[in-house]
């Protein structure tokens, strides 16, 4: 896929089919995610996969409660409150895989060099006839020592990216961006 394409089209995709994503599969996703720029070359990723279903289902319904805990009054939190407080909303919206990127390393650029792989993997997924969604709800329960010990990650390790993965169960609709604001500077 011709690469301007694939950054054009990508969505975020909130609607999966059952239809699981082979190890192979993700194995080429996670190889074009090591392919991000990253700060000295320090890469400092891992990548941690889940596939089982009711452990996504555990840790939607308890990233759900730490955030209506931890929610900050903003623009979006009584939208985020309302869908927080559905019992039929998951998180994770049954897709079939959970691709956790986080920083094994200390240093001042880890999180932009674990989002870089995360922007990576969603496009070379997006390539592969796949879906992806950051789930920004997940990491800040996924950061605390409960959310950390479900997945088994040391104490050290800080979770960035929560990236689901799976097969689209249709196109998204096309999401608007603004004009940008472009200052040219000399
Ligand atoms: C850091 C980050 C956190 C996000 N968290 C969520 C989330 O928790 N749930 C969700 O449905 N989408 C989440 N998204 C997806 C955004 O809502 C989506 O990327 C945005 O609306 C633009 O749409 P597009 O990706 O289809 O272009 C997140 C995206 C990013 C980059």
């Amino acid at each position: 896929m011709d690469l301007n394409e694939a950054i054009a089209s990508r969505r975020a995709v909130r609607e999966y089919t059952a239809q699981a994503v082979d190890a192979p599969t993700i194995r080429g996703l996670i190889d074009a995610a090591l392919q991000a720029p990253n700060a000295v070359n320090q890469q400092p990723w891992t990548f941690t996969i889940v596939r089982d279903q009711s452990l996504l289902d555990r840790i939607s319904h308890d990233a759900k409660s730490h955030m209506l805990a931890t929610l900050a009054a903003g623009p979006h939190s009584g939208h985020f409150r309302s869908l927080l407080n559905d019992p039929n909303f998951h998180i994770f919206y049954h897709a079939p895989v959970l691709i956790l990127i986080s920083a094994i390393a200390q240093g001042p650029w880890i999180v932009e060099d674990c989002s870089l792989a995360a922007e990576n993997l969603m496009l070379a997924a997006y390539a592969a006839g796949l879906g992806t969604c950051w789930i920004g709800f997940a990491q800040g329960f996924l950061n605390t020592s409960d959310g950390k010990r479900l997945l088994g990650l040391p104490a050290a390790w800080v979770p960035v990216a929560p990236i689901i993965v799976g097969h689209p169960k249709g196109v998204p609709p096309p999401v608007s961006r603004k004009e940008p604001e472009i200052r040219w500077v000399g």
